[in-house]
């Protein structure tokens, strides 16, 4: 097996991120930030074996929160198979039984692998970083900023409790454009996890192309826009955010616009993440549902394991 050292060397091929779920985002969010940035693929993985692209010559970093979930299991085998340069992010389970003298980042326990992203973030950033040879995160600073800007809730943009009244029935679609894809996304699992409702996401400027056509149908079946904005938009992501409100507001749907000045993107991605997350929180208050529980996820990983 190849040793970690070496990934560092220009003979690392690409880098794969696999994990499902609340154990995948973080690994969406690193990917969004820095894929351009890369001199080599960087990819995610959400699915069972990985794909024959991954050889030797690629790293790979397999997070599960709770080391059990058999997707990740599976991408893990098929890494470990053709000998790649592993990293595993995990609480314990099958994969930590298997990861004798691999490097393990062990995540803290008792919590819900959705509401480790700060964690599995903080992890999994800095490994691509490395890897990629790009300046790493300085972490401390960006929770110093990331506290400062829940005072701005409220003001700058309306509180998480006001816009989840506002799609306490309803169903929030979100919209995001490059690195906000992955937080659009984030928000649409965190309804569905945290506020047990249904909840989508779209992005730009796909969405332009096909999801647009079906905005005649919103009010219908209920959806309130939400767009996520970035201060780091070119003109012309601008200009079709704008178009894409305008065509929206001819069916009287005018969307909601989430954004925050003055940040990095990467900040953008953490500040909007967290505004979101209690969004959900609060969605789950309002609607009389427990946030943490997640019985459908369970009770399917049981019956996987049972082979029904
Ligand atoms: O948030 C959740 O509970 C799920 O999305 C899990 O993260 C997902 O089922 C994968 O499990 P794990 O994170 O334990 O690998």
């Amino acid at each position: 097996m190849t040793t970690a050292s070496q990934a560092f060397s220009s003979e690392l091929h690409g880098i794969c991120i696999a994990g499902m779920g609340g154990s995948a985002i973080a690994g969406q969010m690193a990917k969004a930030l820095l894929a351009q940035k890369a001199q080599v693929p960087l990819i995610t993985w959400r699915d069972y074996e990985l794909p024959r692209c991954v050889t030797k010559d690629w790293a790979v970093i397999c997070v599960s929160y709770s080391g059990n979930t058999e997707e990740t299991l599976s991408a893990f085998e098929s890494a470990k198979k053709v000998g790649s340069v592993l990293f595993i992010v995990t609480t314990g389970g099958e994969i930590l039984e298997q990861s004798k003298d691999l490097p393990v980042a062990l995540l803290p326990k008792g919590i819900q692998p959705r509401a480790a992203l700060p964690v599995i973030f903080s992890i999994a950033l800095p490994i691509v970083e490395t890897l990629i040879g790009v300046g790493s995160t300085d972490f401390p600073r960006l929770s110093v900023i990331l506290d400062g800007l829940v005072k701005r809730w409220g003001d700058e943009i309306m509180s998480p409790r006001s816009l989840a009244e506002r799609i306490s029935s309803p169903i929030p679609l979100f919209i995001g454009s490059g690195h906000l894809i992955s937080v659009a996304y984030r928000a649409k699992c965190q309804i569905n996890e945290n506020a047990k409702t249904v909840a989508f996401s779209a992005e730009l400027p796909e969405a332009n192309h096909n999801e647009i056509e079906a905005s005649y149908m919103y009010q219908e079946h209920g959806i309130v826009p939400i767009f996520l904005r970035s201060t780091h938009e070119s003109k012309r992501m601008s200009a079709r955010f704008e178009a894409t409100d305008a065509v929206y507001r001819q069916s009287d749907c005018p969307p909601v616009h989430i954004r925050l000045s003055g940040l990095s993107e990467l900040e953008e991605v953490l500040a909007i993440t967290h505004y979101l997350d209690t969004l959900s929180v609060d969605a789950a208050d309002i609607r009389g549902v427990d946030s943490v529980r997640v019985d459908k996820i369970a009770e399917l990983k049981r019956r996987l394991a049972e082979g029904s």
